[in-house]
């Protein structure tokens, strides 16, 4: 949560900190600032709301400058408002800094400090920050910010201007990402929580790593230890471009990435499916087949849609593979005391690769003898960083707050893992293998099809259904995750009121909620399960229920059941999970979209939470 920038060269930095702080405005969107060095002075302009209130703050007054830095803000600490938003300045407005993270014993540093004089202006815990480099400035912004950082607990991504140190700025990462831009034209340099926000002007980049502080100038980035050694940084270039990362015409991101899926499941695919057999080439994974062979349980580490695709490979990898799997939100997972050891292995998921619970939840898994491997979308990102091995997902830059084309394709990196793990451990045998994976290779031009020929009825639907209040979502086995993941979906962009359930749970407890006041969404997908599934729809539509079902197409029986029915094509059941989740995104973003939403930034929320 919270974006944070910095700039230095010769484009106009206001303009340059406003576009990066665009694009990270995703990690937080409810107050923004902006710090620049104008003839020897910082000069400091914030406000309450999203960038684009702050931009026309700007537009009554920009301050000009080559150097600047530039701030977003998910709130932890003290309310949204101008007061608390960032960059703060330390008692003389000499020092202003950003920071993405949490000064986890800031009450104590910030007495200590009032104390000792130090006047603070703002209830955030960032502010301790601008006052210890301020207490322990003697001439060098870079000594000051190594100083003062001695004496924080917590996680930071901190970039730090001074107007005694002109043409500098000083950035430090602890446990919150941080990206160097290399300008592409000399004499400029960036910094910024990741690599989204520097596409514009540059796809060269060093990753900062925990522990590590940066110094920059217009011409030169010097990257350091904590401890003040010299680290040599390889430059990596991002892959993404700049229209990845740009709406394309569409009225929000969300529906973008939507309808993107059938693109970012055939980049999930990739080579690794190929040849006529066709065979599956994962060797990325960096886990022997020795160590596959031995492995006797799977902990997914996750959080929300990750932890939601978790559960999809669970029921992949349990049935197909017969490993046991558990999932659990990483957030509780480090409570639970979960037994790792070296034949377990921890799977964590992630799409930005940057979640803290999940990142706390692999340390822990690591400590006590783990193996790892990350899921995640983001080259480079810190989960990638952490882990053994890596099974990148490649679905293109995600910036709608609500998670879509990244949910389909981690399930559809979990199935390869699947077919991955059972060929190894011979539970499944080469030709059910090759069947899987060809249904896999069709899965991109399926999603395609339901695209093309259901997304007017579901928007139809929507607008049936519009004022439906309260929603409850229903699936078994591979679609528990798909009902999970559907009410999910509702609440966070349309809040609406729903929950999500295994269908065979509703006798236990949630059927006292159905009236005729409730809408049940359920996944009743051709399978093992269907003909409970259906009998869980008797027992709703006894007590008027109204029932939308997704079910497969040519499924005539369903109409019996149903009020409406929306059609995905036929697939094995195992891989049925990654079609399953389109339509429940869909009904969302339009129910959302008739309520006049923030769909992209939806109230309270930020896209890369990275405090625990
Ligand atoms: C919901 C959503 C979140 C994320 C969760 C984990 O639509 O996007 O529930 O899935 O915050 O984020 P990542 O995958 O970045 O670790």
């Amino acid at each position: 949560m919270c974006g944070i920038m910095g700039y230095l060269g010769g484009r106009d930095t206001v303009e340059v900190l406003l576009e990066g702080l665009r694009r990270l405005e995703y990690r937080g969107y409810d107050s923004a600032g902006v710090a620049v060095l104008v003839d020897g002075k910082v000069e400091v302009v914030k406000a309450k709301g999203k960038i684009s209130v702050l931009a026309e703050v700007l537009k009554k007054g920009k301050p000009e400058g080559s150097v600047g830095i530039g701030h977003t803000r998910w709130a932890t600490h003290g309310p949204p408002s101008t007061k608390n938003a960032h960059p703060h300045p330390d008692c003389e407005g000499h020092i202003a800094v950003v920071h993405n993270g949490i000064v986890e014993n800031y009450l104590e540093l910030r007495e200590k400090l009032q104390a000792e004089g130090h006047t603070f202006r703002s209830e955030t815990d960032t502010e301790t920050l601008a006052h210890l480099f301020e207490k322990y400035y003697d001439g060098n912004l870079e000594k000051a910010v190594r100083r003062g950082l001695k004496d924080v607990k917590g996680s930071y991504a901190v970039v730090a201007v001074s107007d005694r140190d002109p043409g500098v700025l000083v950035a430090a990462r602890q446990y919150s990402p941080l990206i160097v831009g290399l300008g592409e034209k000399t004499g400029e340099n960036f910094v910024a929580s990741d690599p989204s926000a520097i596409l514009p002007f540059t796809r060269k980049a060093y990753l900062i790593d925990n522990g590590e502080m940066v110094v920059l100038t217009k011409d030169r980035v010097e990257v350091k230890t904590l401890a003040g050694k010299a680290v040599k940084k390889r430059v990596f270039h991002i892959e993404w471009d700049a229209e990845m990362a740009e709406k394309g015409g569409h009225k929000h991101f969300m529906i973008k990435e939507i309808l993107e899926q059938p693109h970012a499941l055939r980049q999930t695919i990739g080579e690794r499916i190929s040849g006529r057999g066709p065979e599956l080439h994962l060797e990325e994974l960096h886990l022997t087949d020795a160590y596959l062979r031995r492995v006797k349980k799977i902990v997914i580490i996750a959080c929300g849609t990750a932890s939601y695709a978790g559960m999809a490979g669970q029921y992949a990898v349990e049935k197909l593979c017969g490993v046991p799997v558990i999932v659990d939100v990483a957030s509780e997972l480090q409570y639970r005391e979960c037994v790792f050891d070296k034949d377990t292995l921890g799977i964590a998921i992630s799409q930005s690769g940057e979640t803290a619970d999940t990142l706390q939840a692999m340390r822990m898994a690591r400590r006590r003898g783990a193996k790892l491997l990350a899921v995640t979308n983001v080259i480079g990102s810190t989960v990638a960083r952490d882990a053994d091995g890596v099974l990148y997902i490649h679905a293109g830059p995600e910036i709608g707050v609500a998670s879509t084309k990244a949910y389909t394709s981690q399930v559809l990196a979990m199935l390869l893992f699947c077919v991955h793990l059972g060929v190894v451990r011979g539970a499944i045998k080469p030709a059910a293998a090759r069947r899987l994976l060809r249904g896999i290779k069709r899965l991109p031009d399926q999603a395609q099809e339901f695209l093309d020929g259901q997304a007017g009825h579901v928007e139809r639907l929507a607008k049936k259904y519009k004022n439906v209040m309260r929603y409850l979502y229903l699936g078994r086995g591979a679609h528990y995750c798909t009902a999970m993941e559907g009410a999910l979906k509702i609440k966070e962009i349309a809040y609406l009121d729903a929950e999500g359930y295994a269908a065979g749970e509703m006798k236990h407890g949630p059927l006292a909620l159905v009236t005729d006041e409730v809408a049940i969404m359920s996944a009743v997908i051709e399978g093992p399960h269907y003909q409970k599934s259906i009998g869980n729809l008797q027992e709703i539509r006894a007590r008027a229920g109204k029932v939308i079902a997704v079910a497969n197409e040519g499924d005539e029986e369903i109409q019996k059941y149903a009020d409406d029915v929306i059609r995905i094509p036929k697939t094995e059941e195992a891989l049925s999970s990654v079609l399953a989740g389109i339509p429940m995104q869909l009904y969302a973003y339009h129910v959302a979209d008739l309520w006049d939403r923030e769909i992209d930034q939806p109230r309270n929320l930020a896209k890369s939470v990275t405090v625990e």
